[in-house]
Protein backbone atom coordinates (compact mmCIF):
# COMPACT_ATOMS: atom_id res chain seq x y z
CA UNK A 1 0.00 0.00 0.00
CA UNK A 2 1.29 3.41 -1.23
CA UNK A 3 2.34 5.89 1.66
CA UNK A 4 3.20 10.11 1.78
CA UNK A 5 6.64 11.06 3.43
CA UNK A 6 6.63 14.55 4.57
CA UNK A 7 9.76 16.62 5.53
CA UNK A 8 8.14 19.22 7.23
CA UNK A 9 8.99 22.67 7.71
CA UNK A 10 9.07 23.99 4.54
CA UNK A 11 7.49 27.20 3.22
CA UNK A 12 4.86 26.85 0.53
CA UNK A 13 4.95 29.20 -2.11
CA UNK A 14 3.20 29.55 -5.45
CA UNK A 15 -0.35 28.71 -7.24
CA UNK A 16 -2.12 25.51 -7.14
CA UNK A 17 -5.04 24.61 -9.48
CA UNK A 18 -8.16 23.50 -8.20
CA UNK A 19 -9.73 20.64 -9.69
CA UNK A 20 -13.21 19.82 -10.78
CA UNK A 21 -15.29 18.54 -7.46
CA UNK A 22 -15.57 15.13 -6.43
CA UNK A 23 -18.69 15.07 -4.94
CA UNK A 24 -20.29 17.53 -8.09
CA UNK A 25 -18.48 14.86 -10.81
CA UNK A 26 -19.98 11.67 -8.81
CA UNK A 27 -23.38 12.29 -9.35
CA UNK A 28 -23.13 13.92 -12.69
CA UNK A 29 -21.49 10.26 -13.92
CA UNK A 30 -24.64 8.65 -11.91
CA UNK A 31 -27.04 11.27 -14.02
CA UNK A 32 -25.44 10.06 -17.44
CA UNK A 33 -27.79 6.62 -17.12
CA UNK A 34 -31.25 8.81 -17.30
CA UNK A 35 -30.47 9.30 -21.06
CA UNK A 36 -29.57 7.37 -24.03
CA UNK A 37 -27.53 10.09 -25.71
CA UNK A 38 -23.69 10.97 -24.57
CA UNK A 39 -22.94 13.25 -21.70
CA UNK A 40 -20.02 15.29 -21.85
CA UNK A 41 -18.28 16.20 -18.72
CA UNK A 42 -15.62 18.71 -18.58
CA UNK A 43 -12.82 19.99 -15.89
CA UNK A 44 -13.05 16.63 -14.60
CA UNK A 45 -11.38 15.53 -11.29
CA UNK A 46 -8.97 12.23 -12.22
CA UNK A 47 -9.76 10.00 -8.74
CA UNK A 48 -9.91 6.45 -7.71
CA UNK A 49 -13.87 7.60 -7.21
CA UNK A 50 -14.08 8.77 -10.63
CA UNK A 51 -12.40 5.19 -11.56
CA UNK A 52 -14.38 3.13 -9.41
CA UNK A 53 -18.16 4.96 -10.57
CA UNK A 54 -16.61 4.48 -14.20
CA UNK A 55 -16.36 1.12 -14.04
CA UNK A 56 -19.19 0.76 -12.32
CA UNK A 57 -21.32 2.41 -15.27
CA UNK A 58 -19.69 0.34 -17.82
CA UNK A 59 -20.81 -2.55 -16.27
CA UNK A 60 -24.30 -1.32 -16.57
CA UNK A 61 -23.99 -0.54 -20.03
CA UNK A 62 -22.17 2.88 -20.77
CA UNK A 63 -18.87 3.46 -22.26
CA UNK A 64 -16.75 5.77 -20.35
CA UNK A 65 -14.22 7.75 -22.14
CA UNK A 66 -11.66 9.76 -20.78
CA UNK A 67 -9.46 12.41 -22.83
CA UNK A 68 -7.82 16.26 -22.48
CA UNK A 69 -10.65 17.90 -24.78
CA UNK A 70 -10.20 21.78 -25.69
CA UNK A 71 -11.48 22.65 -21.93
CA UNK A 72 -9.65 20.43 -20.52
CA UNK A 73 -9.61 16.81 -18.89
CA UNK A 74 -12.63 15.57 -20.44
CA UNK A 75 -15.19 12.36 -19.96
CA UNK A 76 -17.82 11.57 -22.40
CA UNK A 77 -20.30 9.25 -20.71
CA UNK A 78 -22.73 7.20 -23.06
CA UNK A 79 -25.73 4.59 -21.95
CA UNK A 80 -27.71 3.62 -25.79
CA UNK A 81 -29.14 0.50 -23.52
CA UNK A 82 -29.10 -0.41 -19.76
CA UNK A 83 -27.64 -3.61 -18.95
CA UNK A 84 -29.06 -5.70 -16.28
CA UNK A 85 -30.08 -2.67 -14.00
CA UNK A 86 -27.45 -4.66 -11.09
CA UNK A 87 -25.13 -2.55 -9.35
CA UNK A 88 -22.93 -5.60 -7.41
CA UNK A 89 -21.32 -5.66 -4.04
CA UNK A 90 -18.24 -5.17 -5.23
CA UNK A 91 -18.02 -2.44 -6.98
CA UNK A 92 -20.38 -0.44 -4.66
CA UNK A 93 -18.94 -1.15 -1.64
CA UNK A 94 -15.98 0.36 -2.78
CA UNK A 95 -17.56 4.17 -2.37
CA UNK A 96 -21.16 5.23 -0.77
CA UNK A 97 -22.12 7.75 -3.59
CA UNK A 98 -22.60 4.35 -6.54
CA UNK A 99 -25.28 3.79 -4.36
CA UNK A 100 -26.74 6.83 -6.84
CA UNK A 101 -27.50 4.86 -9.46
CA UNK A 102 -30.38 3.02 -8.20
CA UNK A 103 -32.43 6.35 -8.82
CA UNK A 104 -31.32 6.95 -12.47
CA UNK A 105 -31.35 3.00 -12.87
CA UNK A 106 -34.98 2.58 -11.81
CA UNK A 107 -35.95 6.12 -13.19
CA UNK A 108 -35.29 5.48 -16.84
CA UNK A 109 -35.88 0.96 -16.48
CA UNK A 110 -38.46 1.03 -13.76
CA UNK A 111 -35.94 -1.62 -11.97
CA UNK A 112 -33.11 -1.88 -10.14
CA UNK A 113 -31.25 -4.41 -7.68
CA UNK A 114 -28.38 -2.30 -5.94
CA UNK A 115 -25.95 -3.10 -2.98
CA UNK A 116 -26.15 -1.50 -0.25
CA UNK A 117 -23.35 0.98 0.18
CA UNK A 118 -19.69 1.31 1.55
CA UNK A 119 -17.37 4.66 1.69
CA UNK A 120 -15.61 6.59 4.64
CA UNK A 121 -15.98 4.73 7.64
CA UNK A 122 -17.47 7.84 9.60
CA UNK A 123 -20.02 6.65 11.52
CA UNK A 124 -23.24 4.63 10.65
CA UNK A 125 -24.42 7.01 7.45
CA UNK A 126 -27.54 4.92 6.52
CA UNK A 127 -29.89 5.19 3.27
CA UNK A 128 -33.16 5.19 5.06
CA UNK A 129 -33.68 9.19 3.55
CA UNK A 130 -32.92 8.06 -0.32
CA UNK A 131 -34.87 4.87 0.06
CA UNK A 132 -38.28 6.91 1.75
CA UNK A 133 -37.75 9.34 -1.35
CA UNK A 134 -37.49 6.92 -4.04
CA UNK A 135 -40.63 5.29 -2.05
CA UNK A 136 -42.63 8.55 -1.78
CA UNK A 137 -41.94 8.81 -5.89
CA UNK A 138 -44.09 5.13 -6.35
CA UNK A 139 -41.27 2.60 -5.97
CA UNK A 140 -41.72 -0.58 -4.39
CA UNK A 141 -38.13 -1.41 -2.25
CA UNK A 142 -37.15 -4.61 -1.03
CA UNK A 143 -33.87 -5.45 0.81
CA UNK A 144 -32.72 -8.42 0.52
CA UNK A 145 -29.36 -10.08 2.06
CA UNK A 146 -27.60 -6.45 1.43
CA UNK A 147 -29.09 -5.45 -1.83
CA UNK A 148 -31.80 -2.80 -2.44
CA UNK A 149 -34.49 -4.45 -5.17
CA UNK A 150 -36.70 -1.23 -5.93
CA UNK A 151 -39.90 -1.51 -8.92
CA UNK A 152 -41.90 1.03 -10.30
CA UNK A 153 -42.86 -1.00 -13.56
CA UNK A 154 -45.05 2.10 -14.22
CA UNK A 155 -42.87 4.48 -14.11
CA UNK A 156 -42.54 6.87 -11.03
CA UNK A 157 -44.82 9.55 -10.02
CA UNK A 158 -44.19 13.12 -8.50
CA UNK A 159 -44.73 13.80 -4.65
CA UNK A 160 -44.51 16.23 -2.40
CA UNK A 161 -41.08 15.03 0.10
CA UNK A 162 -39.87 16.73 3.20
CA UNK A 163 -36.78 15.43 4.51
CA UNK A 164 -36.64 15.49 8.44
CA UNK A 165 -32.87 16.90 8.32
CA UNK A 166 -30.79 18.35 5.64
CA UNK A 167 -28.91 15.32 3.81
CA UNK A 168 -26.86 15.92 0.19
CA UNK A 169 -27.13 12.49 -0.54
CA UNK A 170 -31.04 12.14 -0.69
CA UNK A 171 -31.86 15.41 -1.89
CA UNK A 172 -29.52 14.28 -4.95
CA UNK A 173 -30.83 10.79 -5.20
CA UNK A 174 -34.51 12.15 -5.15
CA UNK A 175 -33.32 14.73 -7.92
CA UNK A 176 -32.33 12.29 -10.25
CA UNK A 177 -35.11 10.41 -9.90
CA UNK A 178 -37.89 13.21 -10.05
CA UNK A 179 -36.58 14.43 -13.23
CA UNK A 180 -37.99 11.55 -15.23
CA UNK A 181 -41.24 11.38 -13.16
CA UNK A 182 -44.67 11.88 -14.24
CA UNK A 183 -45.99 15.06 -12.82
CA UNK A 184 -44.64 17.35 -10.54
CA UNK A 185 -42.50 16.76 -7.43
CA UNK A 186 -41.48 19.14 -4.89
CA UNK A 187 -38.41 18.81 -2.04
CA UNK A 188 -38.71 20.46 1.19
CA UNK A 189 -35.76 21.20 2.97
CA UNK A 190 -33.54 20.06 0.35
CA UNK A 191 -29.94 20.52 0.69
CA UNK A 192 -28.50 23.65 -0.60
CA UNK A 193 -24.56 22.44 -1.24
CA UNK A 194 -23.04 24.14 -4.26
CA UNK A 195 -22.81 20.57 -5.44
CA UNK A 196 -26.82 19.94 -5.94
CA UNK A 197 -26.99 23.29 -7.56
CA UNK A 198 -24.40 21.66 -10.66
CA UNK A 199 -26.60 18.76 -10.50
CA UNK A 200 -29.67 20.73 -11.38
CA UNK A 201 -27.56 22.62 -14.00
CA UNK A 202 -26.55 19.71 -15.72
CA UNK A 203 -29.96 17.77 -15.86
CA UNK A 204 -31.40 21.19 -16.77
CA UNK A 205 -29.08 21.32 -19.29
CA UNK A 206 -30.32 17.56 -20.39
CA UNK A 207 -34.22 18.71 -20.66
CA UNK A 208 -34.90 18.51 -17.44
CA UNK A 209 -37.56 21.10 -15.53
CA UNK A 210 -35.85 22.34 -11.97
CA UNK A 211 -37.28 25.15 -10.48
CA UNK A 212 -36.01 27.28 -6.77
CA UNK A 213 -31.94 26.22 -7.56
CA UNK A 214 -29.95 27.06 -4.29
CA UNK A 215 -32.87 27.39 -2.21
CA UNK A 216 -34.53 24.92 0.28
CA UNK A 217 -37.13 23.86 -2.39
CA UNK A 218 -36.70 22.42 -5.24
CA UNK A 219 -39.70 21.92 -7.72
CA UNK A 220 -39.25 19.32 -10.54
CA UNK A 221 -41.91 18.87 -13.53
CA UNK A 222 -41.07 15.47 -14.51
CA UNK A 223 -40.22 15.35 -18.56
CA UNK A 224 -40.79 11.63 -20.64
CA UNK A 225 -37.33 11.80 -21.80
CA UNK A 226 -33.76 13.83 -21.22
CA UNK A 227 -31.24 14.03 -24.24
CA UNK A 228 -27.36 14.64 -24.05
CA UNK A 229 -25.42 17.74 -23.31
CA UNK A 230 -22.39 19.00 -22.23
CA UNK A 231 -21.93 20.24 -19.01
CA UNK A 232 -18.71 21.87 -16.81
CA UNK A 233 -17.90 20.32 -13.00
CA UNK A 234 -18.13 23.09 -10.65
CA UNK A 235 -14.43 23.29 -8.91
CA UNK A 236 -13.78 21.56 -5.64
CA UNK A 237 -14.72 23.62 -2.61
CA UNK A 238 -13.14 21.18 -0.23
CA UNK A 239 -9.94 20.67 -2.09
CA UNK A 240 -9.53 24.72 -2.23
CA UNK A 241 -10.39 24.58 1.52
CA UNK A 242 -8.20 21.57 2.02
CA UNK A 243 -5.27 23.24 0.64
CA UNK A 244 -6.00 26.78 1.83
CA UNK A 245 -5.48 24.96 5.42
CA UNK A 246 -2.30 23.29 4.37
CA UNK A 247 -1.02 26.71 2.99
CA UNK A 248 -2.06 29.18 6.16
CA UNK A 249 0.04 25.43 8.45
CA UNK A 250 3.15 25.93 6.42
CA UNK A 251 3.51 29.37 6.61
CA UNK A 252 4.11 31.08 2.87
CA UNK A 253 2.02 32.95 0.54
CA UNK A 254 -0.38 30.49 -1.84
CA UNK A 255 -3.27 31.79 -4.80
CA UNK A 256 -5.57 28.87 -4.82
CA UNK A 257 -6.69 29.69 -8.82
CA UNK A 258 -9.65 27.79 -11.04
CA UNK A 259 -11.90 27.83 -7.91
CA UNK A 260 -15.22 30.05 -6.87
CA UNK A 261 -14.84 31.97 -3.81
CA UNK A 262 -18.30 31.78 -2.18
CA UNK A 263 -18.21 28.20 -1.99
CA UNK A 264 -15.76 28.46 1.02
CA UNK A 265 -16.49 31.72 2.46
CA UNK A 266 -17.17 29.92 5.84
CA UNK A 267 -13.95 28.74 5.88
CA UNK A 268 -12.23 31.86 4.71
CA UNK A 269 -14.28 33.92 7.60
CA UNK A 270 -12.71 31.47 10.17
CA UNK A 271 -9.59 31.74 8.83
CA UNK A 272 -9.12 35.56 8.61
CA UNK A 273 -10.68 35.43 12.63
CA UNK A 274 -7.70 33.04 13.08
CA UNK A 275 -4.69 35.35 12.03
CA UNK A 276 -4.59 33.84 8.53
CA UNK A 277 -4.42 37.09 5.59
CA UNK A 278 -6.77 36.02 2.98
CA UNK A 279 -7.56 37.89 -0.01
CA UNK A 280 -9.89 36.51 -2.70
CA UNK A 281 -10.69 37.83 -5.94
CA UNK A 282 -14.46 36.37 -6.64
CA UNK A 283 -14.35 37.22 -10.18
CA UNK A 284 -10.77 35.81 -11.25
CA UNK A 285 -11.58 33.00 -8.87
CA UNK A 286 -8.78 33.37 -6.72
CA UNK A 287 -7.69 33.46 -3.24
CA UNK A 288 -4.21 33.96 -2.06
CA UNK A 289 -3.55 32.40 1.37
CA UNK A 290 -0.56 34.42 3.00
CA UNK A 291 0.73 33.74 6.84
CA UNK A 292 4.00 34.59 8.56
CA UNK A 293 6.02 33.38 11.16
CA UNK A 294 3.89 34.16 13.89
CA UNK A 295 1.11 31.75 15.77
CA UNK A 296 -2.83 31.55 14.57
CA UNK A 297 -4.84 32.44 17.38
CA UNK A 298 -7.44 29.36 18.45
CA UNK A 299 -11.16 29.97 16.96
CA UNK A 300 -14.22 27.71 17.74
CA UNK A 301 -15.89 26.07 15.01
CA UNK A 302 -19.18 24.14 14.45
CA UNK A 303 -20.01 22.21 11.66
CA UNK A 304 -23.20 22.94 9.42
CA UNK A 305 -25.01 21.92 5.79
CA UNK A 306 -24.14 24.92 3.64
CA UNK A 307 -23.56 27.70 3.55
CA UNK A 308 -22.09 26.90 7.39
CA UNK A 309 -18.84 25.42 7.99
CA UNK A 310 -18.49 22.13 5.93
CA UNK A 311 -18.19 18.95 7.82
CA UNK A 312 -15.14 18.26 5.20
CA UNK A 313 -12.89 20.77 6.32
CA UNK A 314 -13.41 20.05 10.30
CA UNK A 315 -10.32 17.81 9.92
CA UNK A 316 -8.22 20.10 7.96
CA UNK A 317 -8.91 22.68 10.16
CA UNK A 318 -8.56 20.97 12.99
CA UNK A 319 -4.94 20.23 12.00
CA UNK A 320 -4.38 24.02 11.62
CA UNK A 321 -5.44 25.00 15.01
CA UNK A 322 -3.04 22.29 17.05
CA UNK A 323 -0.48 24.88 16.52
CA UNK A 324 -2.20 27.69 17.24
CA UNK A 325 -2.31 30.02 20.69
CA UNK A 326 -4.87 29.12 23.09
CA UNK A 327 -7.98 26.25 22.69
CA UNK A 328 -10.26 25.88 19.92
CA UNK A 329 -13.56 23.78 20.14
CA UNK A 330 -14.94 21.98 16.80
CA UNK A 331 -18.29 20.84 17.00
CA UNK A 332 -19.65 18.40 14.21
CA UNK A 333 -23.16 18.31 13.79
CA UNK A 334 -23.22 16.30 10.55
CA UNK A 335 -21.52 13.16 11.52
CA UNK A 336 -21.11 10.96 14.34
CA UNK A 337 -17.78 9.27 14.55
CA UNK A 338 -15.66 11.96 12.85
CA UNK A 339 -12.67 12.85 15.29
CA UNK A 340 -10.70 9.77 14.04
CA UNK A 341 -8.12 12.06 12.88
CA UNK A 342 -7.64 13.59 16.46
CA UNK A 343 -5.86 10.38 17.89
CA UNK A 344 -3.35 10.51 14.47
CA UNK A 345 -3.19 14.05 14.96
CA UNK A 346 -2.15 13.42 18.71
CA UNK A 347 1.15 10.97 17.93
CA UNK A 348 2.09 14.39 16.01
CA UNK A 349 2.23 15.96 19.55
CA UNK A 350 -1.35 17.82 19.07
CA UNK A 351 -2.96 18.19 22.27
CA UNK A 352 -6.82 17.06 21.76
CA UNK A 353 -9.37 15.72 23.61
CA UNK A 354 -12.65 14.67 22.45
CA UNK A 355 -16.24 14.03 23.98
CA UNK A 356 -18.93 13.52 22.35
CA UNK A 357 -19.50 15.69 19.42
CA UNK A 358 -16.72 18.39 20.74
CA UNK A 359 -13.29 17.72 20.26
CA UNK A 360 -11.08 20.56 22.87
CA UNK A 361 -7.69 21.52 20.79
CA UNK A 362 -5.38 23.22 22.83
CA UNK A 363 -2.59 24.63 20.31
CA UNK A 364 1.09 23.33 20.99
CA UNK A 365 3.72 25.13 19.97
CA UNK A 366 5.68 22.59 17.19
CA UNK A 367 4.11 19.24 16.09
CA UNK A 368 6.94 16.55 15.70
CA UNK A 369 7.15 13.97 12.84
CA UNK A 370 5.55 10.44 13.42
CA UNK A 371 4.08 7.30 11.53
CA UNK A 372 0.20 8.02 11.40
CA UNK A 373 -2.29 6.60 9.31
CA UNK A 374 -5.03 8.13 7.38
CA UNK A 375 -8.28 6.77 8.10
CA UNK A 376 -11.00 8.66 6.12
CA UNK A 377 -10.61 10.63 2.65
CA UNK A 378 -10.87 14.22 4.64
CA UNK A 379 -8.90 12.98 7.56
CA UNK A 380 -6.15 12.02 5.43
CA UNK A 381 -5.70 15.15 4.77
CA UNK A 382 -5.61 16.90 8.00
CA UNK A 383 -2.62 14.31 8.58
CA UNK A 384 -1.04 15.95 5.62
CA UNK A 385 -1.41 19.42 6.52
CA UNK A 386 -0.18 19.11 9.75
CA UNK A 387 3.44 17.09 8.76
CA UNK A 388 3.68 20.09 6.15
CA UNK A 389 4.56 22.20 9.66
CA UNK A 390 5.64 18.84 11.91
CA UNK A 391 9.53 19.07 12.72
CA UNK A 392 11.12 16.01 10.77
CA UNK A 393 9.62 13.01 8.85
CA UNK A 394 6.17 12.66 8.78
CA UNK A 395 5.05 9.39 6.92
CA UNK A 396 0.95 8.87 6.05
CA UNK A 397 0.15 5.13 5.65
CA UNK A 398 -3.06 4.10 3.91
CA UNK A 399 -3.41 7.08 1.55
CA UNK A 400 -5.93 5.26 -1.03
CA UNK A 401 -8.25 7.47 1.11
CA UNK A 402 -6.39 10.15 0.18
CA UNK A 403 -6.24 8.91 -3.53
CA UNK A 404 -10.20 8.69 -3.23
CA UNK A 405 -9.98 12.57 -3.46
CA UNK A 406 -7.33 15.01 -3.95
CA UNK A 407 -5.83 14.50 -7.65
CA UNK A 408 -1.73 14.85 -7.79
CA UNK A 409 -1.25 15.83 -4.15
CA UNK A 410 2.38 15.32 -3.81
CA UNK A 411 3.16 17.56 -7.05
CA UNK A 412 0.11 20.15 -6.24
CA UNK A 413 1.76 20.76 -2.88
CA UNK A 414 5.89 20.03 -4.19
CA UNK A 415 5.43 22.31 -6.88
CA UNK A 416 4.60 25.13 -4.09
CA UNK A 417 7.84 23.75 -2.35
CA UNK A 418 7.01 20.99 0.33
CA UNK A 419 8.75 18.32 0.59
CA UNK A 420 6.49 15.80 0.26
CA UNK A 421 6.88 12.17 -1.90
CA UNK A 422 5.26 8.94 -2.39
CA UNK A 423 6.54 5.87 -1.09
CA UNK A 424 5.07 2.64 -3.23
CA UNK A 425 3.81 -0.85 -1.97
CA UNK A 426 5.94 -1.35 0.62
CA UNK A 427 7.30 1.80 1.73
CA UNK A 428 10.36 1.93 -1.36
CA UNK A 429 10.19 4.85 -3.40
CA UNK A 430 9.00 4.82 -6.82
C1 LIG B 1 -22.10 14.09 1.22
C2 LIG B 1 -20.67 14.20 0.77
C3 LIG B 1 -19.72 14.21 1.97
C4 LIG B 1 -20.14 15.30 2.96
C5 LIG B 1 -21.62 15.21 3.29
C6 LIG B 1 -22.12 16.35 4.15
C7 LIG B 1 -20.65 13.07 -1.36
C8 LIG B 1 -20.18 11.91 -2.14
N1 LIG B 1 -20.33 13.07 -0.07
O1 LIG B 1 -22.23 12.85 1.89
O2 LIG B 1 -18.39 14.45 1.51
O3 LIG B 1 -19.40 15.14 4.15
O4 LIG B 1 -22.41 15.18 2.09
O5 LIG B 1 -21.87 17.56 3.53
O6 LIG B 1 -21.26 13.97 -1.87
N2 LIG B 1 -28.26 10.40 6.79
C9 LIG B 1 -29.25 9.56 7.28
N3 LIG B 1 -30.02 8.89 6.37
C10 LIG B 1 -29.86 9.02 5.03
C11 LIG B 1 -28.86 9.89 4.55
C12 LIG B 1 -28.08 10.58 5.45
O7 LIG B 1 -29.43 9.41 8.48
O8 LIG B 1 -30.59 8.37 4.26
C13 LIG B 1 -27.43 11.15 7.76
C14 LIG B 1 -25.94 10.83 7.63
O9 LIG B 1 -25.61 9.67 8.37
C15 LIG B 1 -25.32 12.10 8.18
C16 LIG B 1 -26.29 13.19 7.71
O10 LIG B 1 -27.51 12.52 7.40
O11 LIG B 1 -25.31 12.05 9.58
C17 LIG B 1 -25.84 13.98 6.50
O12 LIG B 1 -25.46 13.08 5.48
P1 LIG B 1 -25.54 13.45 3.94
O13 LIG B 1 -25.74 14.92 3.80
O14 LIG B 1 -26.54 12.56 3.30
O15 LIG B 1 -24.10 13.09 3.44
P2 LIG B 1 -23.67 12.26 2.18
O16 LIG B 1 -24.57 12.57 1.03
O17 LIG B 1 -23.47 10.84 2.56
Amino acid sequence: MDRIAINGGARLDGSIPISGAKNSAIKLMAASLLTDEPLRLTNMPRLADTMFLGKLLQRLGASVVESDGPDGPQTVLHTPEVLGAIAPYNLVRQMRASFNVLGPLLARTGQAKVSLPGGCTIGARPVDLHLKALESLGARIELHEGYVYAQAPRGLVGAEIEFPFVSVGATEHALLAAVLAEGTTVLKNAACEPEIGDLALCLIAMGAKIEGLDTPTLTITGVRRLTGASHAVIPDRIETGAYACAAAMAGGDVRLVNTQVPFVQSLLDKMTEAGVQVDADAKAGEIRIRRGPERLKAVDLVTDPYPGFPTDLQAPFMALMTTAVGESHVRETIFENRFMHAPELTRLGADIAVSGGEARVRGVEQLNGAEVMATDLRASFSLVIAGLAARGETTVNRIYHIDRGFERLEQKLGDCGADIRRLKGDGEEP
